[in-house]
């Protein structure tokens, strides 16, 4: 992982090390292990890289209800606030789930993210025909603002 003594390094993200990647998949996948979900069995991890170089697991957790499941960003993104405060910047997202299926962020995830990152902030996930990364602004280009 980045070095959080570094932290001005991981302001131009426009290239983060492939060993860094590889690191925030990983720590996705650990986080997936821990998902609670015996409603769909889709497992889902993901990890948040921030701009002083930590990084925030977090894994869906169902209910019974349905509708009051959490996915595993938004999960990674309240866990990190509640611990770190919001004055941070996301500079990359992994998704991961155990399944060996597709899984990009859904829109009610992004939209909460979208507090947290910059529109070049990379997101990784998982496709049909293997892992993509995509800018936030390319999936969520129209986010919801207070535009007052
Ligand atoms: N899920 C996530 O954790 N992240 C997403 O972006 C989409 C879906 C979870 C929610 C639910 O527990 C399961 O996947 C099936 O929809």
């Amino acid at each position: 992982m980045p070095s959080a003594s570094n932290p001005s390094s991981l302001k131009m993200m426009a290239n983060l090390a492939s060993e860094t990647i590889a690191q925030l998949h990983t720590a996705a996948t650990s986080a997936a292990e821990k998902a609670y979900a015996p409603y769909s069995g889709f497992r889902v991890g993901a990890a948040l890289l921030f701009d002083d170089g930590s990084v925030s697991t977090g894994c869906n957790v169902e209910n019974v209800s349905y509708s009051l499941t959490i996915c595993a960003e938004r999960t990674a993104l309240v866990r990190a606030i509640a611990e770190h405060g919001g004055n941070r910047k996301i500079v990359a997202v992994a998704v991961t789930n155990l399944n060996g299926t597709a899984c990009p962020p859904c829109g009610a995830c992004l939209q909460m993210l979208s507090e947290f990152v910059t529109p070049d902030t990379a997101i990784y996930f998982p496709t049909t025909s293997g892992m993509m990364q995509k800018p936030f602004h390319e999936l969520l280009p129209f986010a919801f603002k207070n535009w007052k």
